[in-house]
């Protein structure tokens, strides 16, 4: 059989994405983001996000459809992200990949986002010939996967007990007075400071820690810990360093993220590893993990900013190798689930 044809719609947040895929090869890649419409309220608002959502899918589709110059009657499955993510958003994207399905007679897959996360790593970079292991850092996850086989064989390794990645880069943002979304701004004003200014504390990474957290990062005493330093140099009377405290922090987050998915790969004996998520973007998160790996022996991948943070693609390119092994198609009345495990 050739490579299977799959439109992947995604809608667990705040970008709208449709995505079509042949196999590895992308066809086409339209986002729309509701990001600004959150700037005023310091994250995404859910209610907001779902409304957004509905606007923007069939402007989404069509651009889609235009970009691979071909239409959902062509395609041969329909697949959608139906969790983990807010479940009003989701709902928007699933009810469209239901009706797609039932008005063109296709095949309807619900996906997993976190597995997606990875899968796109394969329209960049090919497809994997081995055991990988995942790094997946966003506003909304943190997760390092152990991944067997991309369409049926994902383990969670590790995850935050509290705040993402990314949540924990606008909070701090928020507390140096940087606009949302925190992390290019932290990312940038980090730049002009010294990571090694504040010794900021590195979550779960003590002895005592060690075996039941291994693989599991907490950034919210990280998070404290930067603002009672920002406190308590306002309480002296003294100017905060805005470029010291982020490249500290920043410093803290990376090395504590490096540093377990390192470990992880190790221990499971994987030499490949996928980070994905809008952290990815985070320059000195690049920077450490390829100095890391590359001194453990594990090559790196990450794929273009556009296709880490939340896209069509990424489900397309999951729904791709679902079909072409054969996977019985999900029912019409395919349910969302906002912790949907992968
Ligand atoms: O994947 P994404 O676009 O959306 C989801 O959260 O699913 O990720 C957005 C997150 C935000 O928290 C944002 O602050 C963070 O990714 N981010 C960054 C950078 N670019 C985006 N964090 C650190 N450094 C960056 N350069
Ligand atoms: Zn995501």
């Amino acid at each position: 059989m050739s490579e299977p044809l799959v439109l992947g719609i995604e809608s667990s947040c705040d970008e709208t994405g449709v995505g079509i895929v042949r196999g590895t090869e992308l066809l086409a890649h339209a986002v729309a983001s509701s990001v600004e419409e959150h700037v005023r309220f310091g994250g995404v608002v859910p209610e907001v996000a779902s409304r957004a959502h509905l606007e923007a899918m069939v402007p989404t589709l069509e651009q889609a459809y235009a970009q691979a110059g071909l239409d959902v009657s062509d395609v041969d499955a329909i697949a959608v992200t139906c969790g983990p993510g807010l479940s009003g958003a989701l709902l928007v994207g699933v009810a469209a990949a239901k009706a797609l399905a039932v008005a063109h007679d296709k095949p309807l897959y619900g996906l997993n986002h976190l597995a997606a996360h990875v899968a796109v790593d394969q329209l960049e970079h090919g497809r994997f010939d081995r055991r990988v292991a995942a790094l997946l850092v966003s506003g909304g996850h943190t997760e390092i996967l152990l991944v067997d086989d991309i369409a049926s064989d994902i383990t969670m390794l590790g995850t935050t007990i509290d705040d993402a990645a990314g949540e924990a880069f606008d909070k701090v943002a928020r507390l140096l007075g940087l606009p949302y979304p925190g992390g290019p701004h932290i990312d940038r004003v980090a730049r002009e400071g010294d990571g090694t200014a504040i010794a900021f504390p590195r979550g779960l990474t003590a002895a005592k820690d060690a075996e039941r957290y291994r693989y599991d990062f907490s950034f919210s005493g990280l998070k404290s810990a930067v603002s009672r330093h920002v406190q308590h140099e306002q309480r002296m009377g003294r100017q905060i360093d805005a470029a010291d405290v982020a490249a500290s922090f920043q410093d803290a987050v990376v090395d504590v993220l490096t540093r377990k998915t390192v470990q992880a790969c190790r221990d499971h004996d994987v030499d490949t590893l996928v980070v994905g998520g809008g952290v990815a973007a985070n320059g000195r998160l690049r920077e450490m993990v390829l100095a890391r790996a590359e001194a453990a022996g594990i090559e790196v991948r990450i794929p273009r900013p556009g296709l880490c943070t939340d896209n069509g693609a990424m489900v397309a390119a999951l729904g791709a190798e679902v079909v072409a092994r054969g996977v019985a198609p999900s029912s019409l009345d395919l349910p969302v689930d906002s912790s949907l495990p992968v």
